[in-house]
């Protein structure tokens, strides 16, 4: 029974929530294993829109189990928040269609204060984070004075560990709006840990030992979906440090966050679209700054689905995806969004960078040197018309077809799916990642 990790390829917001709500139907299990709600992952069904920061893309199937597990940092009120939402629409009917692991971490009000006025001390040189407490929030793990899920359950033991950590995280903050020049805030300890221990008996049906319940699962013959968050340009150690996000994104990852050995992945599909976007600060080297970039961003509806912010538009960079091949595995691409590149006469697609008068094929380790490089491109023959009622690779356009096999070509992974719309339906699955 293959288990599959649905990883972006690219520096986040590939259309991975569209494909693993597309796939779950061939799995029993989906499970979220890094990030937090700095994701926003969109599913559009029968025109229907949903955006999900937390909970699993796998949500709109009833009888699936969807797991957050130990690898994902939680902010309680957005989840409460998404529970309520889906419900309210006749989604997750049974409380047992969502599992929360214990061992998660929990994002508290002064992760988010952190975050925000260290981005503002930045000035200049910032990073362009969501906002949303996820750097903060994981390095509060890493340091061991992190409170997880299972703390929340206990409200005495929640009161000792909040105003444990309530200090330093004031004193951390009052250091960063002198830096930043805005007021202090203030966080009161006893509103907060009766709001927290609130949202505690709130998640609590759901809470469980994930990892314990994935083993069962799989020793039972479930498949297991297991979607990433970001993208492997954002990762924590492979990605274009500093400008990336504070966890491991790489597929690997999957095994650690749902405490699964790596033998538990069988798969591993890259979500790239058939162009580039980038949200945030960090070098782009095939950035458009043009009329194609902003056509890109207008057709593409690039605009954030968590902090509505205009995404940077450029074209598809091979070098890149090179790299997603080898740092995750990738067995298949999913080439995303090939609709939007509808209407030019010409599409450029990068194979290689030249830095300081040399080529290179390989991603220069150095986000400096990453910053110098100037793209080396391909020009291929663009086409026309709308591809959103295409349903197989054969009623593509010529020159469309010919795009996504130089696309296999430069990067050397097979595109086994190609996405033509947003819509779930809007989808030629040329390989199902699940048969064996
Ligand atoms: P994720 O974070 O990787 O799940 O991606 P997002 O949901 O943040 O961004 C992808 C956007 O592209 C969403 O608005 C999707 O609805 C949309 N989308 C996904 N696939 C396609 C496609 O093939 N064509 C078009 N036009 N839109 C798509
Ligand atoms: P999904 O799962 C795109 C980016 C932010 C910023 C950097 C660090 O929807 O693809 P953070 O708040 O994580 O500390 O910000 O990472 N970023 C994303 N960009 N898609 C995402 O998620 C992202 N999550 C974080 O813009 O550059
Ligand atoms: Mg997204």
């Amino acid at each position: 029974m293959p288990n599959v990790v649905v990883v972006g390829a690219q520096w986040g917001d590939e259309g991975k929530g569209k494909v693993v709500d597309l796939l779950t139907e061939h799995a029993q299990v989906v499970v979220r294993y890094h990030g937090g709600n700095n994701a926003g992952h969109t599913l559009v069904v029968g025109g229907q829109k949903t955006v999900l920061h937390l909970i699993p893309s796998g949500i709109l199937h009833a009888g699936k189990t969807c797991v957050i597990a130990s690898g994902v940092v939680i902010d309680p009120s957005v989840l409460v928040g998404e529970l309520d939402s889906l419900k309210a629409r006749g989604f997750l009917k049974d409380d047992g269609q969502l599992v929360i692991s214990a061992g998660a971490h929990v994002i508290f009000p002064w992760h988010k204060w952190i975050d925000e006025l260290g981005e503002k001390a930045r000035g200049g040189s910032k990073l362009g984070t969501t906002g949303r407490g996820i750097g903060p929030a994981y390095e509060d793990k890493v340091a061991r004075r992190g409170i997880r899920v299972r703390d929340l359950l206990d409200a005495d033991r929640l009161a000792r560990r909040v105003k444990e950590r309530l200090p330093s995280a004031l004193e951390e903050l009052r250091r960063l709006a002198t830096a930043a020049e805005t007021p202090v805030p203030t966080l009161e300890p006893e509103p907060l840990i009766a709001e927290f221990a609130a949202l505690g008996q709130r998640l609590r049906p759901h809470v469980a030992d994930a990892s314990l319940l994935l083993a069962g699962k799989i020793s039972k013959g479930a498949r297991i979906l297991f979607e990433g968050a970001q993208g492997t340009l954002l990762d924590v150690d492979h990605g274009t440090y500093p400008f990336v996000t504070s966890s491991n994104c790489v597929a690997a990852n999957a095994a650690v966050g749902a405490g699964l050995g790596p033998t538990a992945i069988d798969k591993v599909m890259g979500i790239s679209k058939a162009y580039t976007t980038r949200v945030g600060s960090g070098p782009f080297p095939t950035e458009l700054t043009d009329e194609v970039g902003e056509r890109l961003r207008a057709k593409g509806a690039e605009f954030g689905a968590t902090t509505g912010r205009p995404r940077r538009c450029g074209w598809l960079d091979a070098v890149i995806l090179r790299y997603a091949a080898r740092v995750n595995g990738l067995w298949g691409i999913a080439l995303t969004k090939l609709d939007v590149l509808s209407g030019l006469k010409s599409i450029n697609l990068c194979t290689a960078y030249e830095l300081d008068g040399q080529r290179v094929s390989e991603l220069p380790g150095d986000v400096e040197d990453l910053g110098r490089v100037r793209p080396v491109y391909e020009s291929l023959p663009g086409w026309d018309g709308d591809l959103t009622l295409v349903r197989t690779f054969d009623e593509l356009p010529e020159t469309a077809r010919r795009y996504v096999r130089r696309v296999e070509e430069t990067c050397g992974v097979r595109v086994v799916c190609v996405s033509v719309g947003a819509d779930r339906g809007e989808t030629i699955l040329l390989e199902n990642p699940f048969r064996t």
